[in-house]
């Protein structure tokens, strides 16, 4: 209890999966907590369920990542409601559609990009603007939700170029944006999700030879838990990781390994 007593921390895609079992671990450990997605309703729910639990430092506002100017107006309204950002998860994200790159549409492919890159740049600006600003050397941190396919290609039977090119650019926005501001006080880590059952990719396993397929590429052999992912940003979050910037935690079940 408490590892983040007082710290505000902004949540991207908080209405479902591993942002919504980061927010409720947040709120549960004390931290003031920040959360959008784009579903109002979904949102809502995710803030009862941490009033319930009894922190009611906690709002939801519905905002589209890809949109700056609502990026912008959330990170306003952060400050407002808490006065300060401390930390920030950037998880918002999507897969899109299985295709070989062949067959993908443009619009496919804009999509992906301007959720899961342009998307996790839009709150880097807005968050470390907003960070920059706080008291001592130890301004903020970030942490942004790459996968294991942002280090590797996917495997035979999974096409998902669009998504496995937005992973592997935003390692490298990681690193950038960890490198500008190392000096002024902001620390920006990444972490790599293997498999992890969640509202995302339910859809995916109506078939069972593909799910069968995946089970296989997976050395320790069980699927992970967003609490497995959600422990890791915790760390990052806090203090006690205050050394470490530009980093990235592969939580895979030793996937990279093979
Ligand atoms: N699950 C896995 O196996 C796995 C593995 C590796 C990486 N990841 C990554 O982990 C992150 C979370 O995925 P998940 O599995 O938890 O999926 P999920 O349950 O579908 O959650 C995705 C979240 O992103 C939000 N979102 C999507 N587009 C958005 C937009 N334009 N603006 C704001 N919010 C948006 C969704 O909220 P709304 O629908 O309310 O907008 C939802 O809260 C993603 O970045 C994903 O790529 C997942």
């Amino acid at each position: 209890m408490n590892r983040l007593k007082g710290k505000v921390v902004m949540i991207t895609g908080a209405t479902s999966g591993i942002g919504k079992e980061t927010a409720i671990l947040f709120a549960k450990e004390g931290a003031h907590v920040a959360l959008l997605g784009r579903d109002q309703a979904k949102g809502e729910a995710v803030v009862d369920l941490i009033k319930q639990n009894g922190n009611s430092n906690v709002f939801f506002s519905a905002c589209n990542v890809a949109k700056e100017s609502e990026v912008k107006a959330f990170v306003e309204q952060t400050l407002k409601h808490f006065g300060r950002l401390d930390c920030a998860f950037n998880n918002a994200g999507i897969g899109g559609v299985f295709k070989p790159l062949t067959e993908l549409e443009e619009d496919e492919w804009d999509d992906v990009m301007n959720i899961n890159l342009k998307g996790v740049w839009l709150c880097l600006k807005h968050q470390i603007s907003a960070m920059i600003k706080n008291d001592g050397p130890k301004k903020g941190s970030i942490v942004n939700t790459s996968s294991r396919y942002g280090v590797r290609a996917t495997e035979a039977g999974i096409m998902l170029s669009a998504y496995v090119t937005s992973k592997h650019a935003l390692m490298g926005l990681t690193k950038v944006a960890a490198s500008e501001f190392v000096d002024k006080g902001i620390r920006v880590n990444s972490v790599c999700p293997g498999w992890i059952p969640t509202e995302g990719n339910n859809h995916l396993f109506i078939d069972p030879a593909m799910k069968a397929n995946i089970d296989t590429t997976i050395p320790m052999g069980d699927w992970g838990t967003k609490e497995d992912i959600a422990e890791a940003v915790l760390w990052y979050c806090s203090d006690k990781s205050g050394y470490i910037t530009g980093d990235t935690m592969l939580l895979d079940g030793g996937m990279t390994l093979r």
